[in-house]
């Protein structure tokens, strides 16, 4: 599915939408270049499942939303490899929330086929393309 928006506040409006497909579980790994939008997205998201202002967690790597259920959101700019992944204990927050995660295509590999993905791409100063991938079984409405 791809969806455009010509402002951050209609990206942030998109969150909310695709916010409302998700649940317990549920991974979605947002890929796109520097400032095409994955922490704009979140936040909107983040907003939307728990009423809490996300900000990027460039430098904790991992930062956590409190709500009826609670969402961790993960920027891997810094990340390395794969393995460094482990040293992070990423595992243990799996099923134990919605997982949001920036930079995903770093570690693709760890991700079970569930994981859903958002890819942005900058079409124009303010124009943003988003490519909703969700597996077969899943179908969202936005
Ligand atoms: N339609 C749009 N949707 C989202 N952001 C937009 C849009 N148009 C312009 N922008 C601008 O693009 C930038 C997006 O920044 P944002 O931090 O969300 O990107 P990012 O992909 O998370 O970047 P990074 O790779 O640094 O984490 C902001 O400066 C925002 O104002
Ligand atoms: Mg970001």
């Amino acid at each position: 599915m791809e969806v455009y928006t010509w402002s951050p506040e209609e990206t942030k409006i998109l969150g909310e939408k695709i916010a409302k497909n998700l649940k317990k579980g549920d991974i979605v790994g947002f890929i796109g270049c520097l400032g095409s939008g994955k922490t704009t997205l979140i936040k909107g998201i983040v907003k939307f499942l728990t009423g809490k202002e996300a900000i990027s967690p460039s430098f904790v790597i991992i930062r956590e939303y409190e709500g009826k259920i609670p969402v961790y959101h993960f920027d891997l700019y810094r990340l390395n490899d794969e393995k460094e992944l482990e040293t992070i204990g990423w595992e243990d927050y799996l099923e134990r929330g919605i997982i949001l995660i920036e930079w995903a295509e770093k570690i693709k590999n760890c991700l079970p086929e569930k994981t859903i993905f958002v890819e942005i791409s900058i079409e124009g100063r303010d124009k943003r393309k988003f490519t909703i991938l969700t597996p077969e079984s899943r179908k969202f409405k936005i």
